[in-house]
């Protein structure tokens, strides 16, 4: 879509330039050099400028005062006057602080958390960012807003960048800090991005979790004073918490349909800090960046930083719309490939785990093949001949061929999956080495330690230090030499099975405090150049599951494996909390064996396609284990998916029932043009038998059209209007009323406009 300034906005873009240029030359020149005599920098009073961030429905409005401090007055609906806040005063009490700083800094008036703090050679720690001067672009959907701020005493300046995506209601934040002085300073805070907002009541929904229970909900009304999402963690930064939340405004309930919501993900993969101050005003400024926790970030004279983005967006259409504007956002613009459909899957984990030979694959590729499935994934077990992978044990890091176990090599079983049909993955994990492995003998150095110090394990691994270069180009070739096994490979599973402990990097020498920053930027270094060469692979991101799952990765990754808890009733709340930040067709969703060998609970076989065909659907199981009876259920599954799968991947997502509200969970995908839509349900446990016909209302169809209803997948349905035809209006309104009733019932309803 094209953007189109309107009059309003050309002129307050006019009116702000028009305020810089009249304004005194020497209100623009700033003192080159701290004053060493104690003597006041006096700085002319600037006209007051106003900046506006706008999207199709949302507006961030920042005015500076006459000091030139930037503030920001508005984060919500788009406003007819914008301009009246040059005129708005917020009357604080010195004593309390200062106004709504659009990037706050330590020093001046300020006295909560700051976004930045920076210590100078000296060793003071003040900065008061004044406005310089601010350009806006336009490059299709996206306007840049870049605006520059410079530390009134010190050479110290900070580039404001804002990327105003039109449609999709999403703005990216980013900073850039920049060392104009001649001496070297430490970044002690450096966020990307903060926010302000004026509400009575902040409700605030954010995720926790663990290996295998990752992304479950946690509520809570914000307090005064400070709440604190962060991750120490360094790798496998989001296993315990994810940097992505949700903020309902003047509400103590949540709700997918009302009210407004602010959302918000930052992209970056390692340790990160998102911090809620509510102080004595009800004013809560949310700060989104790096953690700086044993982070102090040295910036030599003459060099910049480059903040990680973080992504708003706001609602007024409660958590629901937040949502579905992340989600397009992201298939547009935020993952790799965001936009495609990925192919269906049988991966070799569960089914084989580390006992297979050429022939237990090629049995695997028949079964998928005959089952409709388009990719084989062999996982773990393939490499390493001094200490065969043949356990988690040993081998980790020695990336050639176990020629013992499959003597006729990758390019055979790759070829061989082509052969029937079908494309070809192969599991990696580049960043790690097993103490008994060729690669920790010959490398000591490039194993994550600190001197004297126990390396402590995890998984009986280490983790390698992707700072040095000589790491990055190693993992780059681990990368690149296995796709060289076979012109074959179509996909690529990268996973990162540790985080990082007793940290240490021999390359690093006397600035340890770089290690967090620099692992992962080595690690997106590493990723470009996978990209440049390798633009059309598939790439899945795994992390023990979902330890990875961050806007910050998925610029390089196509999809992320979503959890090492295969159990479908487990499940639901993974794939719930997942969707309120990622989209569906990103979630790698399998369907395994029961008993579930994380959970050893038996759920049928319907109920875990059910689930798994809500995201990127994918088998892992030994196919010969399945009945007749199963691998028909199975074929019918598959072949149906097929049908409405374009709905998973590039659908409107509606959550109709939560999982944590009741017996039901509910959720539907729309087509864009709302010709079509898919609708998944589940009671995910007993009620009672007077329950009778759960009412569901459905979301997000034209009220006027009619849509033929058809329960996919079974002789008999369980709605009594499927195969019939109704309006969008009666369906929405209590129309639509599945019999689920006893724990597992789930059915998968297409919805065909007419
Ligand atoms: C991790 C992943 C699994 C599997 C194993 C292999 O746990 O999450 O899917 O690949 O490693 O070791």
């Amino acid at each position: 879509m094209k953007y189109h300034l309107n009059m309003k906005r050309i002129t307050l873009i006019l009116a702000s330039l028009l305020a810089l240029a009249i304004q005194p030359a020497d209100a623009r020149k700033q003192p080159k050099t701290q004053s060493k005599a104690h003597s006041v920098v006096a700085v002319p009073a600037i006209e007051k400028t106003l900046v506006t961030v706008e999207t199709d429905h949302s507006q961030l409005v920042l005015v500076t005062d006459r000091k030139g401090t930037l503030y920001n007055y508005h984060y919500g609906a788009k406003l007819s006057a914008p301009e009246d806040f040059l005129r708005y005063e917020t009357r604080i009490n010195a004593g309390y602080g200062t106004g709504p700083m659009a990037y706050p800094t330590q020093g001046g008036a300020y006295v909560n958390e700051p976004a930045l703090a920076v210590k100078y050679a000296d060793s003071y720690r003040n900065t008061e960012l004044r406005y310089l001067s601010h350009t806006q672009r336009a490059k299709g959907n996206v306007v840049t807003t870049e605006i520059l701020l410079k530390d009134y005493v010190t050479e110290l300046e900070v580039r404001l960048f804002y990327d105003a995506y039109q449609k999709e209601d999403v703005i990216l934040a980013h900073a850039e800090i920049v060392n104009g002085g001649k001496q070297p300073v430490t970044l002690v805070n450096y966020a990307s991005s903060a926010m302000v907002f004026d509400a009575e009541k902040y409700l605030l929904t954010h995720m926790y979790g663990d290996w295998a229970a990752e992304m479950q909900v946690d509520r809570e009304l914000l307090t005064h004073d400070m709440k604190v999402i962060e991750t120490k963690r360094g790798t496998q930064a989001t296993q315990w918490n994810n940097p992505s939340f949700l903020l309902s405004l003047n509400t103590e309930s949540f709700s997918e349909t009302e009210g407004e919501v602010i959302a918000g993900s930052l992209a970056w993969s390692g340790n990160f800090r998102l911090s809620f101050e509510q102080d004595v005003t009800h004013r809560l400024t949310v700060l989104a960046g790096i953690n700086p926790f044993s982070s102090d970030y040295p910036l030599a004279a003459g060099e910049t930083f480059t903040t990680p983005e973080m992504i708003w967006t706001w609602s007024c259409r409660g958590a629901g719309q937040a949502s579905r504007n992340l989600h397009a956002w992201a298939r547009n613009y935020g993952v790799y490939g965001g936009d495609k459909v990925n192919p269906t899957l049988l991966n070799s984990w569960e089914g084989a785990y580390f006992s297979f030979t050429t022939k237990t694959l090629t049995d695997m590729i028949d079964d998928a093949a005959a089952m409709g499935l388009e990719m084989f994934v062999l996982d773990d077990g393939w490499f390493a001949t001094k200490y065969p992978r043949d356990n988690d044990k040993q081998g980790l890091g020695d990336w050639e061929l176990n020629t013992s176990k499959l003597p006729e090599g990758i390019d055979y079983v790759a070829s061989y999956a082509h052969s029937k049909g079908l494309k070809f993955g192969i599991w990696i994990e580049p960043e790690m080495a097993n103490p008994r492995s060729r690669l920790a003998e010959e490398h000591p150095d490039w194993i994550v330690r600190a001197p004297g110090r126990e390396i402590v394990q995890r998984r009986n691994q280490w983790l390698l230090d992707l700072t040095n270069p000589a790491v990055q180009d190693f993992v780059y070739g681990v990368f690149d030499n296995t796709m060289q096994l076979s012109g074959k490979i179509d996909y690529i599973k990268w996973d990162c099975n540790r985080h990082v402990m007793n940290v240490g990097s021999d390359f690093l020498g006397a600035e340890q405090s770089r290690f967090y920053v620099d692992y992962v930027q080595g690690l997106y270094k590493v990723m470009r150049r996978v990209r440049e060469k390798y633009p059309d692979t598939i790439v899945q991101c795994c992390s023990s599951g979902g330890s990875r799952v961050d806007y910050g990765s998925l610029k390089y990754f196509n999809e992320y494996w979503a959890s090492d808890d295969t159990d479908a009733m487990e499940r639901v709340r993974i794939q719930y909390g997942t969707s309120l930040y990622y989209p569906a067709g990103t979630i790698g969703s399998h369907v395994s064996d029961v008993p579930n060998h994380q959970t050893k609970n038996v759920t049928p076989l319907k109920f875990r396609f059910d689930i798994a065909c809500s995201g990127r659907l994918g088998m892992e199981l030994q196919p010969k284990n399945l009945s007749a009876e199963e691998r028909a259920l199975a074929d019918r599954c598959i072949r149906s998916y097929k049908q409405y799968r374009d709905l998973v991947f590039g659908g409107d997502l509606y959550r109709l029932l939560s999982p944590y509200e009741g017996n039901y969970y509910a959720l539907m995908y729309v087509a864009p043009d709302k010709s079509r839509a898919v609708v998944f349900t589940y009671c995910t446990n007993y009620l009672n038998r007077a329950i009778g016909a759960k009412r569901i209302n459905l979301q997000g169809l034209d009220p006027d059209r009619r849509y033929k209803v058809t329960e996919l997948n079974v002789d008999k349905s369980c709605y009594s209007g499927s195969g019939q035809a109704f309006s969008g209006g009666f369906l929405m309104n209590g129309g639509f009323n599945p019999v689920l009733f006893k724990t597992f019932d789930s059915a998968v309803f297409l919805l065909e406009g007419e």
